[in-house]
């Protein structure tokens, strides 16, 4: 059994915990965007080739309170057995983050913990580590949270949000694992019709339609784990094709359409890189065109313009149309992220669930129906 910690956005960590619960993870903790988890390597590659919300899989190779001098810093890393994880000539590349610690300065948090590693793997001779640059790579991140340290090896490679279905993208577009957030957040039933009026180049909708599907998001990548000889690669491809059955075949009912006529390209290309062009339904549209249409009964999931070469007066009027359809619809499951800060002064609040999310480090509100 090891620990493990999969990192995700603020506000997705209900979702990621179960995410790790269905891949047969054992919560640890859950708090500051990390779930920590014990499991087997198994356990581990499953929840990469799974998460749709996650950032990265870390393997956690140590973890100690109240650390504020270097020593401590140099004594807990040079104590890990490197050798359960490093073979000769990796190369070994540290990376630290620190927030509201008193050990802050990147640079020598990095030194320290290099040295000491080197060290540990020289059995303190001094003798020089040699890196060959084609061999695999162990990227190490040293994180402190307040003064709790904890050295964690990347297990993914790519960060999990990079699905790869998405080479060009339109205006602002949305973080892959967070657009899934959203549609999970929803709570739309699959059966339902979903529908995205600013679809740009289609994040959202791909995302609801591999979720549907049941396709695991990662079933086409690489990861490091598979590099750094965690899970072999006979292995890794059996959880890939047992993950291949589980998916469903059925045609859900998912439209989506964007003023700007180069995104329905764009979304074309982008479904066909993710397997789901069969399901396509997507089409020019002025989202003002929908506003008083009759009986609409879709879930509505959508990232709206705000600012990018909009006028303040535009913005205004577009977000007044947005709570009309909102009131307009009620039968009309209805969920929109923005940061558009002044969406409050024009909607009546007590009719709106309102949720904190990052899009990135962008800071973003979802506004759904209560
Ligand atoms: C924030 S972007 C959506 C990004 C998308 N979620 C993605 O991940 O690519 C907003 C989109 O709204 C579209 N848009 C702006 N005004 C519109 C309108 N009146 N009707 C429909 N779409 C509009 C823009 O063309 C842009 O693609």
């Amino acid at each position: 059994m090891h620990t493990f910690v999969l990192s995700t956005s603020m506000g997705l960590e209900k979702i990621a915990k179960k995410e790790v619960e269905k891949q047969g993870g054992n919560i640890l903790s859950v708090h500051d965007r990390l779930i920590t988890f014990s499991g087997d390597m198994h356990t581990m590659a499953r929840v990469n080739l799974w998460s749709r919300v996650g950032n990265r899989v870390y393997m956690q190779l140590a973890y100690r309170e109240n650390v504020t001098d270097f020593d401590t810093l140099y004594d807990t890393i040079h104590a890990i057995n490197w050798n359960n994880v490093y073979q000769e000539w990796y190369q070994i590349v540290l990376k630290s983050s620190s927030q509201k610690s008193e050990l802050s300065s990147a640079p020598a948090i990095q030194k320290i913990s290099k040295k000491a590693i080197v060290n540990h793997l020289t059995k303190d001779s001094g003798e020089f580590l040699y890196e060959d640059d084609s061999r695999p790579t162990l990227n190490i991140l040293v994180l402190f949270i307040g003064n709790t340290l904890r050295v964690l090896l990347d297990t993914s490679g790519n960060p999990l949000h990079m699905r790869g279905y998405r080479t060009e993208a339109g205006e602002a577009p949305i973080k892959e694992n967070l657009a899934a957030g959203m549609v999970i957040l929803s709570g739309w039933k699959y059966k339902q019709p979903l529908y995205d009026p600013f679809c740009g180049s289609g994040t959202i909708w791909i995302e609801a339609a591999m979720l549907a599907k049941n396709i695991a998001p990662w079933l086409h990548r690489w990861f490091t784990c598979v590099e750094l000889g965690m899970i072999s690669w006979d292995d890794m491809n059996v959880l890939r094709e047992e993950a291949r059955k589980k998916q469903y075949e059925w045609k859900y009912d998912i439209h989506l359409s964007d003023i700007d006529s180069d995104m329905i390209d764009l979304v074309n290309e982008n479904a066909q890189r993710a397997k789901v062009e069969d399901m396509i339904s997507v089409e020019q549209k002025d989202f003002y065109d929908l506003v008083d249409t009759s009986d609409i009964r879709w879930t509505l999931v959508s990232n709206p313009p705000y600012g990018e070469r909009l006028e303040v007066d535009d913005i205004e009027r577009l977000y007044k149309n947005i709570d009309k359809f909102f009131r307009v619809h009620p039968d009309c499951g209805w969920w929109v992220i923005t940061s558009y800060e002044s969406f409050d002064g024009l909607i009546d609040l007590k009719k709106y669930k309102k949720r904190k999310l990052y899009n990135g480090g962008e800071k973003c509100y979802f506004y759904g129906r209560v």
